[in-house]
């Protein structure tokens, strides 16, 4: 987390229940080399402990305009810091930014804050859908303010919905990308990445599915963001989690829907990386009812599906970069090279199931990048993210040696 070294945040927190989490956060940005300075409402202290945050912080936390005889200097608190990071903030404190109150410390700093702000709320789903909520929201916007989305999941009231505070890895990310300067090399670049298994539904309860996680595209369309690009990602089912801001999702299950997401955004992508392991077939018909155990054995017919790599790759204009992945159990380098022919790929990336960190599910991976023009490059075993990173570089010289860049 380079990014936030030497960083001076200002973390405001409000009443709400998530604020529990914040000693974790503190902990994190003070890892990654950050100065931390904290108000919070005098409510917030219901939930958080302010000696808590004072001790990871390693600062004073300040929740009254003054103490004894004293004024906290709210004006400077907003001049000191480089980001104001308003985490969790609850729906009543939302609705005051939004409106321009200052019965607080915490609304003071922010009327008078003349750094960035983000804003991670978290509420009740019922709370969250209100249109007066969405209405804040898009005030909030509207002043400037980033919003971190609020996540998917369980909540205090024992409810499932949206409205819980994104996740500390996620308020991380949104604070990384905040201060990222280094130099953005896909800026001007839209890429599109295909991640995960497909699920091809049997009957109503059944589906065959297989082993992917993907956590490989998903730490290439990371990286990719990283470097600046916009970023779809095409996931199949899975449990795995995008943190990185620039990164959009488009959950899909089949490989029909995967062909779908993908032709809809393919022709305006610069760069289009095939992940996922897709399902090569598909139960002919699909059962609308559950399938009873009947007989000893069960008869499934299956068609093929469309070959989603092959079938965009055949579409490709001079200026795309096309890159599918191949997972050979055997002959590995020839079916490599042959898929490169038949898919009329720019780049196929070879997984090794040689190596016992490879493959399915694990951190790491070890590849050999295959090039139309015959060169092959073997990459040893790294993190995937390292991986990631590797490829997209190779991309990159490759776009830049046959300039295959936009007008
Ligand atoms: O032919 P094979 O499945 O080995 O090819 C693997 C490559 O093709 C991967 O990049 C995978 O994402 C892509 N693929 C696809 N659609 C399919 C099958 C594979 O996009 N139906």
């Amino acid at each position: 987390m380079i990014q936030l070294r030497g960083k001076k945040i200002l973390l405001a927190i409000s009443a709400s229940i998530a604020a529990y989490k914040m000693p974790e956060l503190v902990r994190q940005l003070i890892k990654a080399g950050a100065e931390v300075k904290i108000v919070m409402t005098p409510a917030a202290a219901d939930f958080v402990s302010p000696l808590a945050l004072s001790t990871v912080s390693k600062n004073e936390v300040l929740h009254t305009v003054h103490e004894a005889n004293s004024w906290n200097n709210h004006v400077a608190l907003g001049r000191w810091a480089d980001v104001m990071l308003i985490a969790p903030c609850s729906a009543n404190t939302l609705a005051k930014l939004a409106n321009g109150l200052c019965d607080n410390l915490l609304c003071a700093v922010y009327l008078s804050a003349t750094c960035p702000v983000l804003v991670a709320p978290a509420m009740d789903e019922d709370m969250w859908e209100h249109p007066t909520t969405k209405q804040n929201v898009a005030r909030l916007v509207g002043f400037g303010n980033k919003i971190i989305p609020v996540g998917h999941g369980e909540l205090a009231s024992g409810l499932v919905g949206a409205g819980r505070l994104a996740e500390l890895d996620e308020i991380l990310a949104h604070l990384e990308a905040h201060f990222s300067t280094v130099p953005k090399l896909l800026s001007q670049c839209s890429a599109l990445v295909t991640a995960g298994p497909t699920y091809e539904q049997i009957d109503p309860v059944r589906f065959i599915g297989n082993h992917s996680t993907g956590k490989m595209g998903i730490a290439l369309a990371e990286v990719l963001a990283a470097q600046g690009a916009t970023v779809t990602l095409v996931l199949g089912p899975t449990s795995e989690r995008v943190t990185h801001p620039g990164v959009e999702v488009i959950h899909v299950a089949s490989a029909e829907q995967m062909l779908l997401a993908c032709s809809n955004v393919f022709p305006k992508m610069d760069i289009a990386i095939f992940a996922a392991a897709v399902a090569d077939y598909r139960p002919e018909n699909v059962a609308h009812e559950k399938i009873k155990k009947a007989g000893d054995t069960l008869e499934l017919k299956l068609t093929k599906n469309p070959d989603i790599l092959k079938t965009l790759a055949a579409q490709k204009s001079p200026n795309q970069v096309v890159v599918g992945f191949a997972l050979e159990t055997q002959n590995e380098e020839e079916n490599a090279r042959k898929k490169l022919k038949e898919k009329a790929a720019d780049m196929i990336v070879l997984n090794s199931l040689r190596s016992p960190g490879a493959g399915f599910g694990h951190d790491t991976n070890m590849v050999s990048i295959f090039q139309n023009d015959g060169t092959v490059q073997e990459l040893p075993l790294l993190s995937k993210t390292e991986t990631a990173k590797a490829i997209v570089q190779t991309i990159l010289t490759y776009r830049n040696a046959r300039k295959m860049f936009k007008d």
